[in-house]
């Protein structure tokens, strides 16, 4: 029990792409405990992803007990429950029996790129970006929204009647946690609303014409809430408590890395991942392939913007090295097996499974691997993988400081990859800066924690959470110009080569 500053805690829920957490945090924003269970990845067809969202409810209520307990706590000691959770995946449920209509349909999921396609059709991929700050590509919920209402039969009529509830995972946790089908609040925060395209930047309200044009019975959505406050009390083994703030997990991890200024960012690499830049109160428009999104709303306060730069896949390219490749046992031996050689042997890996994020928003970009001569080995491969990671993020900085005119002078980061030395150099090496990991890593449970708290008067403003910001490590550029440019121009080469591969 020293190990902590003492009770009482703030315990944050994050609903993840491939797992649900619960962490246990302290005052000083200390991790006292954690649990954590991984959900099923359904993948029915090529491009097609799925969650059950009563799996990831069930571990959601798991990982809450497991915590609590390995903490040697009880809800006594709990303050308040915050809430962070992959965003865009999208789910429908009855209302009457919190039952799903069908498995959520995740973020990475690229079915409805026909759809997006023709809502764009003579328009362009950007004609609802100036209300919603995003581009029409099939990462965003709504659309996924209107394929559930195109191919599960009677669902646009139950939908119109009121018997069914939309949400990202946010909603789903909350609305379960509050009582479900017993009085359970629909609501959702402001960070995940922008993730539907169908969310007013300037209004912050769903957008009644945007909701028409792409087919959502506006009766589905949720309440649009701020990211810190009191949405309802629990039930259940959690009864009584407060649940006190929800953020999308990249917007949680912004605020866990305590960037509250404007031209603060930090990267957060996970299954994806995510660069985040505070741009203050204004939306600021990209013109460079970024989406522009809200980093936060702290109860009646302004809200905060922020300029975004998404790659889909990062972490999960190692996984797959993993699972569907079998080249290595374990997530860690992907550094031990790169180390093994110098260099990628002339080999690159896109990753473009869920088609290419930002920069690009191109649904029809699939992976290659390119420059492959019989040299090549699975060691190669493996730089490979971690140096996709390290190009993205740098394609990523590139348009950001075109859309801010912010010089990076070090980049912030967090999430499970940053275990990973040689990534982390390499991806210092490719942005010619220094590169910063704070002690608590899981910023995005961190800040999902501090925004509950702040709703419940545990802190009493960001400049004490930026008291709890502690570096842990540094990585400094140590590549020479000539040799990142020449592989910067090699891997756009290879970017090239995915694109258009679906017509
Ligand atoms: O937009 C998708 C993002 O929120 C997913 O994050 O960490 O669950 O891969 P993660």
């Amino acid at each position: 029990a020293s190990a902590h500053g003492g009770g009482p805690f703030i315990a944050a829920i994050d609903q993840g792409t491939t797992s649900s957490r619960c962490i246990v945090f302290d005052k000083d924003g200390r991790i006292v405990s954690v649990d954590q269970k991984e959900h099923e990845q359904i993948l029915p067809k090529p491009g097609w992803v799925e969650h059950d969202a009563a799996e990831i409810w069930a571990n959601v209520q798991q990982v809450v007990t497991g915590a609590l307990s390995n903490a040697g706590i009880t809800k006594k000691d709990v303050l308040a429950i915050g809430i962070t959770n992959q965003r865009e995946t999208t789910v429908l449920w009855e209302k009457a029996t919190g039952k799903p209509v069908h498995n959520a349909i995740v973020w990475q999921d690229t079915r409805t790129d026909a759809l997006c396609k023709d809502l764009g059709r003579n328009v362009g991929q950007d004609r609802f970006r100036r209300e919603t700050g995003l581009p029409l590509a099939s990462y965003f919920a709504g659309p996924k929204i209107r394929w559930l209402l195109d191919n599960v039969e009677g669902l646009r009529e139950r939908c119109e009647n009121g018997e069914i509830l939309f949400g990202t995972m946010d909603s789903w946790v909350i609305w379960n946690l509050t009582g479900g089908p017993n009085g359970g609040r629909h609501v959702t925060d402001v960070t995940n609303a922008s993730r539907t395209l169908l969310m007013n930047l300037h209004t912050m309200q769903w957008d009644e014409k945007i909701c028409s044009s792409i087919g959502i019975p506006m009766a589905v959505l949720p309440e649009i809430r701020s990211s810190a406050e009191v949405y309802g009390e629990a039930v259940g083994e959690l009864s009584g408590l407060p649940v006190a703030s929800a953020l999308g997990d990249q917007q949680a991890a912004l605020f866990g890395q305590t960037c509250y200024s404007p031209g603060e960012a930090k990267s957060t690499y996970g299954t994806g991942t995510f660069l985040l830049m505070n741009t203050g109160h204004e939306p600021i428009n990209s013109y460079n392939g970024l989406l522009t999104t809200v980093g936060y709303r702290i109860g009646d306060q302004e809200p905060v913007f922020a300029l975004e730069g998404s790659i889909a896949v990062t972490g999960s390219l190692v996984q797959w090295m993993r699972d569907q490749m079998g080249l290595i046992n374990s997530a860690a031996e992907i550094e031990t097996l790169a180390s093994s050689v110098e260099d990628n042997g002339g080999a690159y890996f896109v990753p473009a499974f869920s088609g290419l994020f930002a920069p690009y928003w191109r649904s029809d970009a699939r992976g290659v691997i390119a420059g492959l001569t019989r040299y090549v080995t699975k060691a190669h491969l493996a730089r490979a993988v971690l140096e996709a990671t390290a190009w993205q993020t740098r394609e990523i900085v590139d348009a950001m400081q075109k859309d801010s005119e912010v010089e990076l002078t070090s980049l912030k980061v967090d999430g499970g990859m940053t275990a990973n030395n040689l990534l982390m150099q390499t991806i210092s090496d490719v942005l010619d800066a220094p590169v910063v990991r704070p002690m608590v890593a899981e910023t995005t449970c961190l800040g999902a924690a501090y925004a509950a708290g702040l709703a419940v008067g545990f802190w009493s403003d960001t400049e004490e959470l930026r008291a709890n910001w502690k570096r842990a490590a540094e990585w400094t550029p140590r590549m020479d110009a000539e040799t990142r440019e020449r592989e910067y121009r090699n891997w756009l080469k290879a970017v090239e080569r995915t694109m258009g591969w679906i017509e």
